[in-house]
């Protein structure tokens, strides 16, 4: 008999901690329903302290889905309650707290005057604290996690205190984050053979894993981890998160799927949902998937040399491992066109994953008829870019109206936009050294603003000469990133696009930064 491990999705917590990955409340409320439908076990939507959007984020996907909704909190009154009013109305509930227990973290993070002056007394104050949280977080809500931040690079014993402690206060799961992805497989497996074995009621909780993937072994150890006890795993969708990621919850799943001669654990994922939720993701967070990435990448199944196609056209098994078909990858990519109907784009979109209401699907029809009349055929990954693309565009986002460029060998590139915002109309025009610069010119004057372009990018979303080109533009200002998505056959207005979105972004995020601001010190004065 095989044992079920628990899949805990933090696509949408740690996976948009990835730089550049914002995503909209709307955006966060698809993929859940798709992580849904993948089946996960639970989501952990978000960090509802953090910010006002964030916040509702988590509110709106606690209402519309049926699994376990997960709010993260450290460990601290004000974190915990609104995690506990952003999730106390979902069907099932989960408030995840945490504090931070490596050396490392607690000299670097934790002040004298507050937590102690030496390690030992600031170790003292945080196990206090961990317990007095996480038994505060039980008198509001029956399912409570506890993570040990840095557990990697914990010294065990300490870490085997907290984890008692956190247990005896209530905790249901206890998560052993590798937060900075330091540790081996076989440490880390260790670390939890151990925890076993020194925590006294470590059977009134589950074990869970958390492991980021700086030396890239995020799925290595999370499998050490289930191999040594850990029933719960937490991961994301194309392993996106932190620095260089988290665990990959494809990887995972599959790795354990595919090799149940070796595995005696069994999760409850709908496989094939795996490819359209990859691509859901990757279009709504702008980050794109590399092409051998494992289970997902647009070359997992791709046979290039003479020898392998030749072995796999006798024996599909001499060279592949599992089917694309298992992950959802359908081959038969080309389906609708410029006779395809209204209901034919709804259908064949449900299928992808998406929800779409009466007027989302007129917005989409528009651009799809037009996208068709310029290509022929309109393939899966077009329409996930026309979903991840203008959908979710509010009136009062900067719009781009017109554009002319104008640029050829010998001459001064020139651009000359009109941008609307709500009523208003902005334009104005510049030079620059390309096309692209003369327009990204044109847009700061006709806004009156300079964005610090960090990256700049242009891919064909499919092939043949009329395929869409999708551009990204990742700005700076202060101390974050933003990144936009622009799609047009025309690459030149899809860069305008995607620059407007980047700033639409920044823009979101300084006027919900102003809200906390103004909300943080009304509390004070309370
Ligand atoms: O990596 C980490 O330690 C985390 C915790 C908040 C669980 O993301
Ligand atoms: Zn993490």
């Amino acid at each position: 008999m095989s044992q079920k491990i628990i899949i805990f999705d933090t696509t949408l917590r740690d996976g948009e901690q990835s730089p550049g990955a914002s995503l909209n409340v709307m955006e966060k409320v698809e993929i859940a329903k798709q992580l849904e439908k993948l089946r996960v076990d639970v989501i952990e939507a978000g960090f509802p302290v953090s910010s006002p959007a964030q916040f509702e984020a988590v509110k709106r996907i606690s209402g519309e889905v049926g699994i376990i909704v997960a709010a993260l909190a450290r460990a601290k009154e004000v974190d915990i309650k609104a995690a506990w009013d952003a999730i106390k109305e979902a069907q099932k509930k989960r408030i995840h707290t945490f504090s931070s227990t490596s050396d490392y973290h607690i000299i670097g993070k934790f002040a004298h005057e507050r937590y102690g002056k030496n390690l030992e007394e600031k170790r003292a104050t945080i196990l206090k604290m961990s317990y007095d949280m996480v038994k505060y977080a039980k008198s509001l809500c029956e399912d409570v996690e506890f993570s040990a931040e840095d557990a990697g690079r914990t010294d065990l014993a300490y870490l085997a205190e907290v984890v008692e402690a956190a247990i005896e206060a209530g905790a249901t799961t206890i998560n052993i984050p590798d937060t900075t992805g330091y540790t081996v497989p076989f440490e880390f497996g260790e670390k939890i053979a151990e925890l076993k074995r020194r925590v006294s009621n470590i059977d009134k909780a589950v074990i869970s894993v958390h492991c980021h993937n700086d030396l890239g072994l995020a799925v290595a150890n999370s499998i050490a981890g289930i191999e040594n006890g850990a029933r719960q795993v937490e991961c994301t969708i194309n392993g996106i998160g932190e620095r260089a990621g988290n665990a990959s919850l494809e990887e995972i799943v599959m790795a354990l799927n595919v090799r149940k001669d070796l595995f005696k654990f069994s999760t409850g994922i709908n496989t094939s949902e795996i490819y359209n939720t990859s691509r859901m993701v990757s279009g709504f967070t702008g980050i794109i998937v590399q092409p051998n990435k494992a289970v997902v990448g647009e070359n997992a199944f791709a046979h290039e040399s003479g020898i392998h196609q030749d072995g796999m056209l006798k024996n599909r098994e001499t060279y592949e491992i599992m089917t694309p078909d298992s992950v959802g990858v359908n081959k038969t990519k080309i389906i609708l066109g410029r006779h395809s109907g209204r209901h034919g784009l709804k259908a064949r979109l449900i299928e992808l994953g998406y929800t779409i209401d009466e007027k989302e699907l007129n917005r989409v029809y528009e651009r799809f008829t037009k996208l068709a009349d310029k290509k022929k055929e309109v393939f899966d990954d077009d329409l996930r870019i026309l979903m991840g693309d203008e959908v979710f565009t509010e009136s009062t986002h900067y719009i781009l109206d017109y554009m002319q460029v104008n640029s050829g060998t010998g001459s001064i590139p020139t651009a000359t936009v009109r941008i609307k915002r709500n009523d208003k109309e902005l334009s104005d025009s510049a030079t620059g050294d390309g096309p692209v610069d003369a327009l990204f010119n044109a847009i700061d004057r006709a806004l009156g603003i300079e964005s610090l372009i960090e990256s700049y990018r242009v891919r064909s979303v499919t092939s043949g000469r009329q395929a869409l080109g999708e551009v990204s533009v990742r700005i700076r200002s202060h101390a974050h990133s933003f990144t936009g998505r622009g799609v047009s056959t025309d690459i030149i207005e899809a860069s305008a696009k995607a620059y407007l979105s980047a700033i639409n972004q920044n823009e979101i995020y300084q006027l919900e930064a102003k809200t906390l601001n103004a909300n943080e010190k009304i509390t004070e004065a309370i």
